[in-house]
């Protein structure tokens, strides 16, 4: 089905909420994987901070850096054949003010050739969106969970299950909407208010543990292959054991060194 657009762009992501297509999107970190997900159909690939987690080590989303984010983007970018890239400006390099989270936007652009960048929050950032969209960069929103902000809430439990935080989320919807988003990941809040959400913008929302009703879906590559075996949401589908395999993969290498029997004869010249 998603074949028959040769490039992805912004516009094609309008385009299938129009018809009723479910947007794809995964995250990718390097070119290798992203170029067998380019190849696979994929139709976003996110450079998520979430690099910093399962890239680095790191227990949160706030150290990575925007030089080590535009190393990551460009890896992808190189990979990239049809789908649309979209990078994360990192914690720290947009919340001051609008003319820092514009340097930061026009960094990742230009250093990286990526098409688009995403940005955590609502209100608190709006000037910062339009400022960016203003400059020709488009800008893909994040509500919800939003993991830069973890030392507020202190908890990845499920948002906006509270009356007052579900209101302010369809409000920002809405004013990431007109600031000029694209679209918006809506990340671990109620189907239901997912649903609303959705049904209530023009430009796609894009969930993660927002259940079926988003106008596409987002998973963590690392989460979604079986590597990363640790973590085990609920809204998490797991399409690969690759934990597993690599473990079994490499333990038979090693075997098979201690015991001679790599390299044959018919793998040496
Ligand atoms: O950084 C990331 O991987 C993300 C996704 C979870 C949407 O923002």
């Amino acid at each position: 089905m998603t074949a028959e657009y040769k490039k992805v762009t912004t516009n094609t992501i309008q385009k299938m909420k129009v018809a009723g297509e479910k947007v794809s999107m995964i995250t990718a970190y390097d070119y290798s994987f992203a170029k067998l997900f380019d190849a696979a159909g994929i139709d976003i690939i996110l450079v998520g901070d979430s690099a910093s987690n399962v890239m680095a080590g790191h227990t949160t989303t706030l150290p990575i850096t925007l030089d080590q984010m535009i190393y990551h983007a460009q890896s992808v970018v190189r990979a990239r054949e049809r789908c649309l890239v979209v990078v994360d400006i990192p914690f720290g390099y947009y919340q001051s003010n609008s003319e820092i989270a514009l340097a930061s936007a026009i960094r990742i652009m230009k250093e990286s050739g990526a098409h688009t960048v995403k940005l955590e929050g609502g209100e608190e950032i709006i000037d910062s969106v339009k400022k960016i969209v203003s400059a020709g960069i488009p800008v893909m929103g994040h509500l919800g969970l939003t993991p830069q902000s973890i030392n507020k809430f202190g908890t990845y439990v499920v948002r906006a299950t509270e009356e007052g935080e579900a209101e302010k989320l369809k409000k920002d919807a809405l004013l990431l909407q007109e600031a000029g988003c694209f679209a918006i990941v809506l990340e671990k809040i109620p189907a239901v208010l997912a649903k609303e959400v959705s049904e209530s913008l023009f430009i796609p929302t894009i969930g993660i543990g927002a259940g079926g009703d988003c106008d596409g879906q987002v998973l963590v590559m690392h989460d979604m292959l079986g590597i990363n075996t640790e973590f085990k949401p609920r809204f998490l589908r797991r399409y690969l054991n690759l934990d597993e395999q690599i473990t079994d993969a490499i333990k038979q290498y090693v075997t098979d060194i201690k015991s001679k029997d790599f390299p044959n004869e018919n793998e040496q010249y």
